[in-house]
């Protein structure tokens, strides 16, 4: 949601913001700014569309000579993607240029307040009043005035921060949105997000909530909010620059699809260790585990539906009550939690603006929280009694494919941990689901090498106005993500349902060619799901059937079309019943031309609430 960028050094900062910002472009794309200071004062060129439309106006940088520079690329909140509701804001006497992320939520009383000073403002915008205020305290200290703003704004920010007066530094500070500090010779940046300074340094510090960073050509000095001076650790960035780079495939959510395989291989193996589940990270003690009362799972999107797929599995092997709640809804209501609870918090970025309020809201009300993350040392990382990292590497493209197969494999490991440290289940079948998870990395490998039936399938279906995913149990789950995927990245309608649910309402949708993509793969209730497809077939709808190789043959006698995945324990059907529904989201979009990594009106990382 809006991403950063800010640098200072020798060389020209324009053409090293347009790049770093394209890195981050999936944070949002509706509008793209860039301010530098070029020697006499303070260069602000904006505007309205992709970035693409910014970067050929400044020619890729040309145009704005200077060494010292921020940029942003903009997710709208407040105010409508307009040029002149782009960032960078410029204070009313043109002092102080800001670039934010995050939510301002005290903005209007702020702006009020200085509107009847005489100030003027020109942006619908939350950020302006950073802007202005910064000039209104200023009195010569900026990070005097910095911390003045920071004392009386409320919600959250990460902020880029230049100063006509002060053209040899870049400022920076954040509270509950990212920002990385990176560490350069000669030269020195902000970000958002790692990926936007790879090409530069490997050396980041991060910082902490109300900490400002002041950059210099040749260092950078942190302080705490109470202006004292910190030491900050320096980490190394152990990522290949080719992960965060599309390697030869048009879009990064193909090549994310197909990374799937090799992603679960480093999220499960090392974990497993003669024939045992070991999770070094883990603080959780046995005697913890035996007195977990209840389970809690929050999260948002797709994070959300690994819970789902999740609560079949604690259910079916630890007997334990559970409950999944997307993070905006739990965390405003009453959950009943103790110091026995486990609160699972997922996310693949870690600063989801919900899920993190979700877990401090459980960690407010006692519970223990558990965290499967992607991205180290993100905010939600930091916060938790325990991290359980997924090995995705970054997932780029705003449709989650990767992140939710690793989330995945993460619940199961955590499941069968239980389950061993509980001794619930006979050793035999504990033996038999760890074998299962060992070979889910080659079978989602085999699903994957049947792109072309997939292919022809979205050929014929890619101008449907709406479309049913159905299943029941951990179908029902891969449905919701199925239908999920589909109306993300190609605005089609669709809805997913549980196959018992149909007749209450949904199946009078279903007209003579409707598309239902029913998933069957659930062995105890095949005949379940089959008795549904008569029903919507007899309604005039068309059907493509997903099962296990073993049924193929009583599910081609009727469903129309089928596609069959290799068979798995039930509780990791999803993770290979998901696959060809990716790919067929995918190849939908991309016969109807929309943008597949850059969705309309969606962000990967959504830092507002
Ligand atoms: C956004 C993204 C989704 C993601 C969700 C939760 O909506 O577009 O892909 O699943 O946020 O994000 P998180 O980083 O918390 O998993």
């Amino acid at each position: 949601m809006c991403g950063i960028v800010g640098y200072i050094g020798g060389e020209q900062a324009a053409p090293f913001l347009l790049t770093g910002l394209q890195k981050l472009e999936y944070r949002g794309y509706d509008s793209a700014g860039v301010a530098v200071y070029n020697g006499t004062g303070i260069h602000v060129v904006k505007s309205k569309g992709r970035l693409s439309v910014l970067d050929g106006i400044l020619q890729g940088g040309e145009k704005l000579p200077g060494v010292v520079g921020i940029g942003h690329t903009r997710w709208a909140t407040h105010g409508a993607p307009s040029d002149v509701n782009s960032h960078p804001q410029v204070s009313d006497g043109g002092k102080f240029a800001v670039v934010h992320n995050g939510i301002i939520e005290n903005y209007l009383e702020l702006k009020n307040h200085l509107l009847r000073r005489g100030i003027e403002f020109v942006s619908d915008t939350d950020t302006e009043v950073v802007a202005q205020l910064l000039e209104y305290y200023y009195r010569g200290d900026v990070l005097e005035a910095i911390s003045r703003v920071t004392a009386r704004v409320e919600g959250s920010y990460a902020l880029g921060i230049i100063c006509a007066d002060c053209p040899e530094k870049v400022f920076a500070v954040r509270k509950d949105s990212p920002l990385i500090v990176g560490l350069g010779q000669g030269e020195n940046f902000i970000a958002s997000d790692i990926p936007a300074i790879l090409s530069k340094t490997r050396d980041i510090c991060r910082l902490h909530d109300k900490e400002i960073a002041v950059l210099e050509k040749d260092g950078v000095q942190f302080f705490n909010s109470d202006m004292e001076l910190v030491e900050k650790p320096v980490e190394r960035v152990q990522w290949d620059v080719a992960a965060a780079e599309k390697g030869g495939y048009e879009h990064f959510m193909m090549k994310e699809i197909c990374e799937q395989p090799e992603a679960l291989r480093k999220t499960i193996s090392p974990r497993i260790r003669e024939g045992k589940i070991v999770l070094d990270d883990m603080k959780l003690t046995k005697e913890q585990i035996e007195k977990i009362n209840k389970v809690f799972i929050v999260a948002c999107g797709t994070s959300y539906h690994v819970g789902v797929v999740a609560k079949y599995a604690f259910e079916k092997l630890l007997k334990v009550p559970m409950e999944v709640d997307v993070a905006s809804e739990f965390r405003y209501r009453e959950p009943i939690l103790d110091e026995n609870t486990l609160v699972i918090i997922i996310s693949q970025s870690g600063e989801t603006a919900d899920t993190l309020a979700a877990l401090r809201e459980a960690k407010k009300r006692g519970a223990r929280v558990l965290s499967i993350v992607n991205v180290v040392g993100s905010t939600i990382a930091n916060e938790s009694d325990d991290v359980l990292y997924t090995w995705a590497g970054p997932e780029i493209a705003v449709a989650s494919t990767k992140a939710y197969s690793t989330q995945l494999a993460v619940i199961y490991l955590i499941v069968l941990y239980m389950a061993q440290e509980l001794g619930h289940s006979p050793q035999a079948e504990m033996e038999a689901y760890l074998e299962d998870l060992q070979r889910l990395p080659d079978l989602a490998a085999a699903c994957l090498a049947d792109k072309k039936t997939i292919q022809y399938f979205a050929s014929k279906y890619f101008n449907a106005r709406d479309m049913y995913f159905i299943g029941r149990n951990v179908d029902y789950a891969a449905s919701l993500e199925a239908s999920l995927k589909l109306k993300e990245i190609s605005y089609i309608h669709s809805e997913a349902y549980t196959g018992g649910e149909l007749k209450h309402g949904p199946i009078s949708l279903l007209e003579d060619g409707t598309l239902v993509i029913a998933i069957c793969t659930y062995g105890r209730l095949f005949d379940k799901m089959m008795s549904n497809v008569r029903e919507v077939k007899a309604r005039g709808a068309v059907v493509l059937g997903i099962t296990t190789r073993d049924k193929e043959e009583s599910l081609s006698q009727q469903t129309d079309y089928q596609f069959c995945i290799p068979k798995i324990t039930d509780f990791m059907l999803p993770s290979l019943s998901i696959i060809p529904l990716q790919l067929f989201a995918y190849y939908v979009a991309s016969m109807k031309g929309c943008d597949i990594d850059k969705p309309r009106n969606l962000a990967k990382s959504v830092t507002v609430e």
